[in-house]
């Protein structure tokens, strides 16, 4: 199983393992000892699916000796029959939508059946059918409770690769949750494209008959073993008061908000179909700060969309500075064939991307560091998730997601311990139980 991508894509991945597991499949360390290989690919900026031929061409012996070649993910669902039509290897393709069918197809070997892509698009019945049991890798787990987006950002493949948004039900997201607390898991991370749409009706006996994401995590929280919920990721048109509220008054929220918010300029903002501004973001950060003061926040970037300047590029570089983000990823924008941007006018030599890409990272570089930095001296509680590479390391969480690297027995794994923060790394922080 190779993944590449966001979140949504490691959780499939363990999905589909678990899928597997039934039929006798296990997890490899390495492609030749398999016997079945999935590439879990992602659509997201260029050069993905070169990526993925460039993998197969690495697969040839793998192959040779009798395995089983699939691909899967947002490649696959956007450009599957191509794939196939490109590289012979392939056995299957199996998009985003199709993986509840995995077993089926493995057990009667595709290639037999002469049916070889799997795209077509029925989440709903995704979702039925991936309600089994999970068997978690540690104390913290995904779960998946939205997919898709209709948001159509010019920028983005996702409403092409993942379709419209659906949401969950809230009795199916909890039955799953329940079942993870059982088997020692202490925090979900709840998983969208647009988690914050998420909506749905509420259980029987509840207050109110809609409930939106606010209301969700509140009603997970009380789930008995659930120390921890997190979500990712939100988008600023979603981002409503009952949700901000949950932060100020949920303890068992996370206070930790990833918020993408792509450029700093209102009219890069317009030509992206992003539905706010900079004003707008900039409120609604206020807003959660007041609700929960400690809260990180994190966001995505993107430099040199079609008709940046560099005035529109100092705006982005100054939400930044206003901002102050714990962390932020940033992309140099890239051209997805089918999405608007990809024929606009004007637009960003690669040159002037890379440069302003670096100096948007050396500014949010510094953010990262001094917000890890104002940990050290402090005492927070970190989930300790799994034994560090050193003898009697432990490597844990903190609420604000920075990986913490501390000596403590394995045994206390799952555990929530005090830990003093007494140093930091490039992307981690260093303390001793306090
Ligand atoms: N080019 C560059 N970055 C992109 N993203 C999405 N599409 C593109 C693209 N075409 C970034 C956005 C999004 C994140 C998941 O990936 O910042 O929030
Ligand atoms: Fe890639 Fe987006 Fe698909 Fe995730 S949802 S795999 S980031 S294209």
């Amino acid at each position: 199983m190779k993944t590449w991508g966001c979140q949504m894509n490691v959780y499939d991945s363990e999905r589909m393992s678990g899928l597997l597991k039934p039929l006798g499949y296990e997890v490899t360390e390495t492609p030749a000892d398999a016997d079945l290989v999935i590439l879990n690919t992602c659509h997201i900026r260029e050069k993905a699916a070169e990526k993925v031929y460039s993998e197969i061409g690495r697969l040839r012996e793998v192959k040779a000796g009798g395995a089983t070649i699939a691909v899967a993910g947002c490649v696959a669902q956007a450009e599957g029959a191509e794939m196939q039509a490109r590289a012979p290897e392939i056995d299957f393709v199996i998009g985003p939508q199709s993986y509840h069918k995995l077993p089926e197809i493995v057990a009667r070997s595709a290639r037999e059946s002469g049916e070889t892509l799997f795209t077509d698009f029925a989440v709903e019945e995704k979702f039925d059918r991936l309600a089994e049991p999970r068997e978690p890798g540690g104390p913290s787990a995904f779960v998946t409770v939205q997919e898709g987006c209709d948001k159509f950002c010019t920028f983005c493949v996702v409403p092409y690769t993942r379709g419209v948004e659906v949401s969950r039900s809230a009795d199916a997201i909890t039955l799953e949750v329940r079942q993870l607390a059982q088997v020692g898991v202490r925090e979900v991370t709840l998983l969208g494209q647009n988690v914050n749409a998420w909506h749905g009706a509420a259980p029987v006996g509840a207050s109110a008959e809609n409930w939106g994401l606010g209301e969700l995590c509140r009603h997970l929280a009380q789930i008995d073993g659930i120390e921890r919920i997190r979500f990712t990721t939100s988008h600023p048109r979603d981002m409503d008061d009952g949700l901000i509220e949950a932060f100020g008054e949920e303890p068992k929220l996370m206070p930790y908000l990833h918020l993408p918010v792509q450029s700093g300029s209102d009219r890069i903002l317009r030509a992206m179909n992003r539905g706010h501004t900079a004003e707008s973001y900039l409120r609604q950060i206020e807003k959660v700060r007041q609700a929960r003061p400690d809260i990180a926040i994190s966001g995505d970037m993107i430099v040199g969309f079609p008709g940046e300047d560099e005035a529109a590029f100092e705006e982005t570089m100054q939400l930044t500075r206003e901002v102050d983000y714990a962390s932020c990823f940033s992309f140099k924008y890239s051209r997805r064939p089918g999405t608007p941007g990809a024929t606009m006018a004007k637009q960003v030599a690669e040159e002037v991307k890379s440069e302003r890409l670096q100096r948007l990272q050396a500014l949010l570089n510094e953010q990262r560091a001094a917000f890890d930095e104002a940990q050290v001296g402090k005492v927070l509680p970190v989930l300790l998730e799994k034994p560090g590479r050193q003898h009697g390391q432990v490597i844990g969480k903190s609420p604000y997601l920075q990986s913490v690297f501390l000596e403590a027995d394995a045994s206390r794994i799952g555990e929530i311990v005090d830990v003093r923060i007494e140093g930091r790394g490039v992307n981690s922080l260093r303390g001793v139980l306090g």
